[in-house]
């Protein structure tokens, strides 16, 4: 299936536009512009005089936002960059500072659906999750090269999955028979592996759902990527500027949470959600991406 034929319904947009005032002629970074839904709206707000960056590491992602966003009366700049490189970017357009830092994290529903991406374990596809086509390994490449200690360490670290032992010693089990190659086999030997007599499985997510975000944050290193935009914040944002995240597990939230709090010690930022705001339980109805988003702002003082 071609990814770019699923359309991205943007995750607490109403919300989120309710919660930020940009002037007219004011800076916005989204960094992770995706279809760019979010940015739509609030370049909508930005007059001529207005600027409106765009970042994303997928390039499909740049050609799509370039034709939702060709409209607009805003100076639009996107770039294919990751977001850790948001305060460069940003100079190398002349800009010293600007008004909102937009961060969606995670990926677009389009990417799910796109073969070339790997990510998915709802359909078969190579198994390769590389959402910046320029990265080396893949998640193919982790999955088959890694020694059996070192797969347990990342599934628990990064999915938080308390069977990483067993899951890896099923994951090195069936790959000395044959390569695994595809999402559908290793959800295959996830689900096997969590398939015990007499344990619950949780009914509400499939059993490879921690193995996967586990191999999806460190191929795409996603976690240090979000350190470095948090730390570029204090210093890109105008006094009275906004950054808001919205994020999709616990791993990220606590990051954005533990930044947020840590600036507005030192009296950098003011926080405007002092508890993450959740989506209600009619947008999750209409947009199931939504049930995990946590969104938060602060605002620079
Ligand atoms: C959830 S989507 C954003 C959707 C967007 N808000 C919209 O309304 O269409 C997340 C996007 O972030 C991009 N992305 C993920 N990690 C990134 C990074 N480190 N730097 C830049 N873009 C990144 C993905 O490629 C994806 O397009």
């Amino acid at each position: 299936m071609n990814g770019s034929t699923v359309e991205h319904i943007p995750v607490l947009a109403g919300t989120l536009a309710g919660q930020i005032t940009l002037p007219p002629d004011g800076v916005m970074v989204d960094a992770t512009i995706g279809q760019g839904s979010h940015s739509y709206l609030f370049g909508k707000i930005l007059g001529p005089g207005g600027v409106l960056i765009g970042l994303d590491v997928d390039k499909n992602a740049i050609r799509e936002a370039q034709s939702k966003l060709k409209g607009l009366s805003c100076k639009v700049v996107l770039l294919c960059s990751n977001f850790s490189q948001i305060t460069r970017q940003v100079h190398e357009q002349g800009i010293e500072k600007v008004d909102f830092i937009l961060a969606d994290l995670g990926v677009c529903s389009s990417q799910l659906a796109d073969v070339e991406m790997g990510l998915s374990f709802q359909t078969n596809m190579p198994l390769d999750m590389r959402i910046d086509k320029r990265i080396k390994s893949t998640a193919a490449d982790i999955v088959n090269k890694a020694d059996e200690k070192s797969l347990a360490d990342l599934i628990f670290k990064f999915g938080q999955d308390r069977a990483s032992r067993r899951i890896a010693r099923f994951i090195a089990r069936q790959r000395s028979i044959e390569p695994i190659t595809t999402t559908g086999q290793l959800a295959t030997i996830v689900s096997k592996a969590l398939k015990r007599p007499g344990r619950k499985l949780k009914p509400r997510i499939h059993p490879a759902t921690r193995t996967f975000q586990a191999l999806r944050i460190a191929v795409n290193n996603e976690l240090e990527n979000l350190e470095r935009l948090l730390a570029s914040g204090p210093e890109l944002l105008k006094k009275k500027g906004y950054i808001a995240v919205i994020s999709f597990h616990s791993l990220e939230d606590k990051l954005v949470k533990s930044s947020f709090k840590q600036n507005e010690n030192q009296g950098v930022y003011k926080l405007i959600t002092k508890k993450p705001i959740v989506p209600t339980r009619n947008e999750i109805a209409e947009n199931r991406r939504a049930r995990s988003a946590k969104l938060r702002i602060a605002q620079k003082q």
